[in-house]
């Protein structure tokens, strides 16, 4: 049995034999970043990445927890498999991400037809779980790696123009409802050397934006004591990236210096953040374990806007949340109403198994949650196209991403995160154009290129 892949290059690229691997991801960036960077291990070692599962000998399900229904999702994405694995004797199925780690052993017991369940900390340790795997031994990988310090490379394989740099990994805030700290573990820092060294290399390979990720990127730290702000100063001005973007913040460590180093560095540094508020009520927001009250939260929002003008804010909310009364959730509307969201995530909430919250006693009604959801979604449409009209007239800088032959049109992103659709051609992918709004649409904006 193979159990050291890194001591033998030849054996690693044996492995995939020019096979289909096709990944379905669930769930957050992390996970995104996470399933490109199993991609990328899976081509070192020789696999083929195909668009339909039929095409592949191996699959992996990149799972999400954060709510009950990705979990399902991941159960019947493995019921569908069935048939292909009768098929397909060779055919190697794996679930990764929140669901394998919280699950481990138990996943593999409940659904016998998964070879391998690999967890959040095990990505790294793919090459060698598949080889054991294709040898017939079935795996589970999702032992915490709490000592190991978190070193890794960032690992895409066609960057582009943007692309997902992990500066932290795991959180240790537990929110009373939130599964991540179980499922991502303790939170640990990436050095700040390693990720100016990432930032530079990606931008010789034409990378003109990144975001840095993490689940609380506010709190990062590096070994010689480098906050978040610092970090955003240091790539700034130490590395070439035109464009800097980060989640996801939280309230409660998101510092006037940090405000301060994106005024200062508002050129690179992009007026987009995202804010998660999760309730608009202070009682509830204790409950939630979040750190902050609804005051602190606008005292923030104020500062920001009053430093950065031009920003954007999004957030996430939850309804429903364990003793909501209908007077809490008015709260939460009444702060829609004061802070301008130009993007919002609502959630019902989803009690998830180890947490406080599933186990409060006065939890709220499905009905009663799905009518609170329907009133913050009704509410943000309003809102939220009132406040794209501003952009009509205006025009923005605007990263181009990507060109459709079809339409003849190319697609950007502004400062601002705006997505922009415009005419123009396939040379202008990775250029920073001016570019005049005349019809805005919450997510969309439409316009034309100013010569
Ligand atoms: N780290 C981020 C977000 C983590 S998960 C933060 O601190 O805000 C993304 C969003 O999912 C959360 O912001 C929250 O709104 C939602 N969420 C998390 N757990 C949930 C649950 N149990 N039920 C419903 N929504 C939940
Ligand atoms: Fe979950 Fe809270 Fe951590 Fe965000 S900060 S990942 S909501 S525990
Ligand atoms: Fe889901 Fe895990 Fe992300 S639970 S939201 S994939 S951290």
């Amino acid at each position: 049995m193979q159990t050291d892949t890194q001591s033998s290059t030849f054996s690693l690229t044996q492995i995939g034999q020019g096979d289909g691997v096709y990944i379905s991801t669930y769930g957050c960036q992390m996970n995104e970043n996470d399933s490109e960077r199993m991609m990328t291990l899976l081509e070192m070692m020789n696999f083929r990445p195909v668009t339909s599962p039929d095409q592949a000998s191996l699959i992996i399900i990149n799972s999400c927890s954060i709510r009950e229904k990705p979990v399902h999702k991941v159960h019947s994405e493995v019921g569908k498999y069935r048939k292909l694995k009768n098929l397909n004797p060779k055919l190697k199925i794996g679930v990764a991400g929140c669901v394998a780690q919280q699950e481990k052993e138990n996943l593999k017991a409940d659904i016998p037809l998964i070879d391998f369940v690999l967890g959040t900390d095990a990505i790294d340790r793919l090459p060698e779980v598949v080889a054991r795997v294709r040898d017939g031994a079935p795996v589970v990988a999702a032992r915490f790696e709490h000592q190991q310090p978190y070193h890794i490379e960032t690992l895409v394989r066609n960057p582009g123009v943007s692309t997902f740099v992990n500066i932290t990994k795991g959180c240790d805030n537990f929110c009373t409802f939130c599964i991540v700290p179980f499922t991502r573990g303790r939170e640990r820092s990436r050095p700040l050397k390693h990720l100016l060294d990432d930032v530079n290399k990606l931008v010789e390979r034409g990378v003109k934006e990144v975001t840095l990720l993490g689940q609380n990127v506010n709190s990062y730290e590096s070994e010689c004591g480098t906050n978040f702000a610092q970090l955003l100063a240091r790539l700034s001005t130490d590395t070439g990236i035109e464009r800097i973007r980060y989640t996801t913040s939280h309230p409660k460590d998101f510092t006037d210096e940090l405000i301060d180093v994106m005024a200062e560095h508002s050129h690179k540094v992009m007026e987009y953040i995202h804010l998660p508020v999760q309730s608009g009520n202070s009682d509830v927001l204790a409950r939630m374990n979040r750190g902050y009250t609804r005051e602190d939260y606008l005292a923030r929002a104020k500062r920001i806007f009053e430093r950065l003008p031009q920003a954007v804010l999004s957030t996430d909310l939850i309804v429903g949340f364990p003793g909501e009364t209908d007077e809490q959730f008015e709260d939460t509307l009444t702060l829609m109403r004061e802070v301008p969201y130009e993007n919002l995530f609502a959630f019902a909430y989803s009690p998830r198994p180890m947490t406080k919250a599933a186990r409060f006693t006065d939890q709220v009604p499905d009905e009663v949650k799905s009518a609170r959801l329907a009133r913050v979604l009704d509410l943000h449409r309003e809102i939220s196209f009132a406040l794209a009209k501003k952009y009509e007239g205006t025009t923005l800088k605007v990263l181009v991403e990507r060109y459709d032959s079809e339409t003849g049109r190319v697609q950007g992103r502004s400062t601002q995160n705006k997505s922009v659709y415009f005419r123009g051609s396939e040379q202008l992918i990775g250029a920073t154009v001016d570019v005049r709004i005349n019809e805005a649409f919450p997510l969309v904006l439409r316009g034309e290129m100013v010569l």
